[in-house]
C-alpha cells in the first residue's frame, strides 16, 4: 500500500528503545507514522504530521508485533491422545516426534503447506508478525528439504533441524545418520534454510555430534541455535556458547557455569513456556538469567508434541504468573528479545527505520496481556505497514 499512514491517539506506545529503568521505552500521549512499511516518526500525538491515511488507536497501546523466534510448524496430524496421557500422568520423552516424523513424511506437499499457513494466520492474529520455522519432522534429504522449501513461502527465517532425533531406520547406526545429515542432507536443506539447530539431548544428540553437525551448518553459511538443556542438565548450552549462537533454546535445567557462559556472551536464551505448560514441567528460572544480565527471548515452541501453543500472549502471561518475569520483561523478551534471538534489527522494536509490524491492543497497556490471560486482546494487527 503506498503513501503514508498514521497511526494516532496511541495512549502507550512501546518503542523498546529503552533505557535503563524502562526497557520497553514507553511513550504516553503518542502517534507513529509510516512510510513505505516502516515507521518513519514517533513522537507527542499533538505534534503528528500530516498523512494520506490514519488509524485512530484510541487511546490504546501499540506495541511492536511479536517476534516468535522457535516454531515447528511443518508437520503433519497431531498428538492429542500423548497430551491426553501425560495430563493423566505420563511423562514427556520425545519420544512421540518419530510419531509426527511418520505422519509428515506421508503427507503430500499441499496438506503440509496449509497446515504451515493456518498456524501462519493464528499467529499473526495473535500478534505475531515475525516467525522462525524449522524444519526436523521429514529426517530424510527428500522430506528435509521440501520441509525447508514450504517453510521458506512464509519466512526468512527458516531453520534446518534435521538433526532433531535419529530416525527409526538409523536407530542402530547413528554415526551414519550424522554423516548424512553434515552431507547430501545439509547440502539439500541449505538453499532454503537461514539457520541450522541440533536437539542436544539425552536420547537425541550429545555434544559430539551436535558439535560436528553445527559445525558443518556454519561451514555452509548458516547460523547457529540450539535446543538445550530441556529434559535434563547437559553441554547444549554452553556448546552453544562455545559456537557463537544466536540463540541457545528451552535452557529449563541449567547449572551456575552455563548461567555464567550465557552471561559472559552474545547467545540469547530462549525460554519456551508452553513447552513446560504442555509437558506438565517445571519451568526454567527466567528470574536467575535476567538477575545475571541474560539477553532473554521467549517465543512459543509451537510443534505438535511439547506446545502446541501459537499464542505470544499466552506465553507473556506464563512467564509473568509462573517465572516471575515482570510485565515488561516479558513483553520486551517476546518481541525485542526474539529479534535478538535471529539477530535482527529490522524488528522489534517501533523505531525510525524499524519495518512497521505493530499491533493495537484492545486495552490501554502492555500489562493487560498478563492481567488479562486468555483474552483476545489484539485489535488490529500491521505487518509491514499493512493492515492484516
Ligand atoms: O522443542 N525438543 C525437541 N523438539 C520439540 C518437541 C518436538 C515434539 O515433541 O514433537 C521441542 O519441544
Ligand atoms: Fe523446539
Amino acid at each position: 500500500m503506498r503513501g503514508s499512514l498514521l497511526v494516532d491517539h496511541i495512549g502507550e506506545l512501546v518503542t523498546n528503545d529503552g533505557r535503563d529503568g524502562d526497557p520497553l521505552g514507553v511513550r504516553r500521549d503518542a502517534a507513529l507514522l509510516i512510510e513505505d512499511g516502516e515507521v518513519a516518526w514517533t513522537g507527542p500525538a499533538r505534534h503528528a504530521p500530516a498523512a494520506d491515511r490514519r488509524i485512530d488507536a484510541g487511546g490504546a497501546a501499540v506495541l511492536p508485533g511479536f517476534v516468535d523466534s522457535h516454531a515447528h510448524l511443518v508437520f503433519a496430524g497431531d498428538r492429542a491422545a500423548e497430551f491426553a496421557a501425560r495430563m493423566a500422568g505420563e511423562p514427556y520423552t520425545g519420544g512421540g516426534i518419530r510419531t509426527t516424523v511418520g505422519a509428515t513424511r506421508a503427507a503430500s506437499d499441499d496438506d503440509l503447506r496449509a497446515t504451515v499457513g493456518r498456524l501462519h494466520a493464528e499467529m499473526l492474529r495473535q500478534g505475531t508478525t515475525t516467525v522462525e520455522i524449522k524444519s526436523g519432522y521429514g529426517l530424510t534429504v527428500a522430506d528435509e528439504a521440501r520441509s525447508l522449501r514450504i517453510a521458506a513461502e512464509f519466512t526468512e527465517d527458516t531453520t534446518f533441524l534435521g538433526a532433531h532425533v535419529v530416525p527409526a531406520e538409523y536407530a542402530d547406526r547413528p554415526d551414519d545418520y550424522v554423516g548424512m545429515v553434515c552431507g547430501p542432507m545439509l547440502a539439500a536443506a541449505a538453499p532454503y534454510a537461514r539457520w541450522i539447530d541440533v536437539f542436544c539431548e539425552r536420547g537425541a544428540f550429545d555434544a559430539d555430534h551436535a558439535r560436528a553437525i553445527l559445525a558443518c551448518g556454519q561451514a555452509a553459511g548458516l547460523g547457529v541455535r540450539l535446543h538445550a538443556n530441556q529434559l535434563g542438565p547437559g553441554p547444549g548450552v554452553r556448546l552453544g556458547v562455545e559456537l557463537g549462537a544466536a540463540s541457545v533454546d528451552h535452557c529449563t535445567h541449567l547449572t551456575d557455569a552455563d548461567v555464567d557462559a550465557l552471561a559472559g556472551s552474545e547467545t540469547v536464551a530462549t525460554l519456551l513456556p508452553g513447552a513446560e505448560f504442555s509437558t506438565r514441567s517445571p519451568y526454567p528460572d527466567a528470574r536467575r538469567l535476567l538477575d545475571a544480565g541474560v539477553t532473554v527471548a521467549l517465543a512459543t515452541d509451537c510443534n505438535p508434541g511439547s506446545s502446541y501453543t501459537s499464542s505470544m500472549p499466552f506465553c507473556v502471561a506464563l512467564a509473568v504468573r509462573e517465572m516471575r518475569m515482570t510485565p515488561a520483561e516479558a513483553v520486551w523478551a517476546a518481541t525485542a528479545g526474539g529479534a535478538a534471538a535471529l539477530r535482527r534489527t529490522d524488528v522489534g522494536r517501533l523505531t525510525t527505520g524499524a519495518r512497521a509490524d505493530l499491533i493495537v491492543l484492545d486495552a490501554p497497556s502492555h500489562l493487560h496481556l498478563a492481567y488479562r490471560p486468555g483474552v483476545p486482546l489484539i485489535r488490529q494487527v500491521l505487518h509491514n505497514g499493512v493492515p492484516r
